[in-house]
């Protein structure tokens, strides 16, 4: 016993939950990540994994991903990233719906499924069905030859490590990357892309992760804004655009250790529904980095505020202007519009996991969560 605890104790490298301990090796894993696959100096990307597949990536008609929890999330922001730079349709699933309803499915597509694990039961499920229907079936896994690893024709490693704790943190930040590394393949065979968009967009992608050391080391006043909210029974999360699955994540993260019942949004649905909720007792957080919707957030921003909602603004650097009309704000390094879920999403998981341990909740272990699921 004594043995055992002391092996964990080293497993944890000196932190006190793997969550911590996965959520801080985000630099090293986004950089193992893209270790072989990117070379800056060359203007080049490239996945092994994929190789065979790149034309036939490049002249879909259609691209389908299926994933379940925070895979799914990372397939959201993939669509945001296929269409805006490869221009072909995406359509992310939820493998649960998918594999039981009958989905059109023919010999054209291509179905990339996204798991952690790899041994997600419905995910490997949907893709097994499309694989009957004659569909192309790639995998993004991080676990090396899980079952999906194994069904698919091919696929390429999120290459993140062990991931221990329950909540994904590493994990999804390692997919995110994948998914822009493969956007930028095909983007390149498709000529979809101007070279000079190219350059940039693959120089700031090598910079992620310092910049993701520099939000980490913000972890103390993410840890003073942690105890302000602690206490709340709701939380909202906001996003538009490539930032919606991020407010997706950042809501699921909270609940799914806290316990606290929190929900993502898109900013612009909040007056459709959610904005019944506001008043002074409830935490919005939203992302509002500088880019393209950035002035229509600053609106939703005023909407709560005037509701007394408290705002938590993931702002980009120097931004003044919202520095002035939140309650809180977490500055973010500048990047790549396209590359801004990998940042943004770091402070969030930090903020749930304080709020989680204030809590006294299980941090690496949440009530009636499994690590992979491999049940229906
Ligand atoms: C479980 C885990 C989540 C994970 C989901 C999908 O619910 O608790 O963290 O996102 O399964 O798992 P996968 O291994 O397929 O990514």
């Amino acid at each position: 016993q004594e043995l055992e605890l002391q092996l964990e104790a080293i497993e944890k490298g000196g932190y006190e939950h793997f969550m911590l301990k996965e959520i801080h090796e985000q630099p090293r894993s986004i950089r193992d990540c893209f270790r072989g696959r990117l070379n800056v100096e060359k203007g080049w990307v490239g996945l092994g994994g994929i190789k065979d597949y790149e034309k036939q990536l490049a002249n879909a008609k259609r691209i389908i991903m299926v994933a379940c929890g925070t895979s799914w999330h990372a397939g959201l922001v993939g669509e945001y990233l296929f269409e805006e730079l490869t221009r072909i349709p995406v359509e992310v699933e939820y493998a649960s719906e998918f594999r039981y309803r009958n989905p059109i499915i023919s010999e054209e597509d291509i179905v990339i499924a996204i798991s952690q694990s790899g041994e997600t039961a419905d995910t490997l499920a949907a893709l097994n069905l499309a694989k009957d229907k004659g569909a192309t079936i790639l995998g993004i896994c991080n676990v090396v030859g899980s079952s999906i690893s194994r069904v698919t024709d091919a696929g390429s490693y999120t290459h993140a490590g062990p991931e221990i704790g329950v909540a994904s943190t590493k994990a999804f930040t390692a997919q995110v990357t994948v998914l822009t590394l493969m956007a930028l393949t095909i983007a390149r065979n498709k000529g979809t892309l101007k070279e000079s968009d190219f350059r940039r967009i693959i120089t700031e992608l090598d910079l992620i992760p310092e910049k993701v050391s520099r939000i980490l080391d913000k972890n103390e006043k993410l840890e003073e804004i942690s105890k302000v909210y602690k206490d709340a029974s709701n939380a909202l999360y906001l996003g538009r655009g490539i930032s919606f699955p991020v407010a997706l994540e950042g809501a699921l993260k909270l609940k799914e250790i806290s316990y606290i019942h929190a929900e993502g949004y898109p900013a612009a649905e909040m007056k459709h529904g959610p904005i019944a909720l506001i008043d002074e007792e409830m935490p919005v957080f939203v992302i509002a980095t500088k880019g393209t919707s950035y002035e229509k957030v600053v609106s939703n921003i005023q909407e709560v505020k005037a509701r007394k909602g408290k705002i938590i603004a993931v702002i980009t650097e120097g931004d003044e202007q919202v520095k002035g009309m939140a309650d809180h704000y977490i500055e973010i390094p500048e990047t790549d519009d396209h590359l801004v879920p990998l940042l943004a999403t770091i402070p969030l998981q930090l903020i749930s996991y304080h709020v989680a341990v204030m809590r006294g909740a299980n941090v690496d272990q949440p009530r009636n969560l499994a690590k992979s699921v491999t049940v229906e």
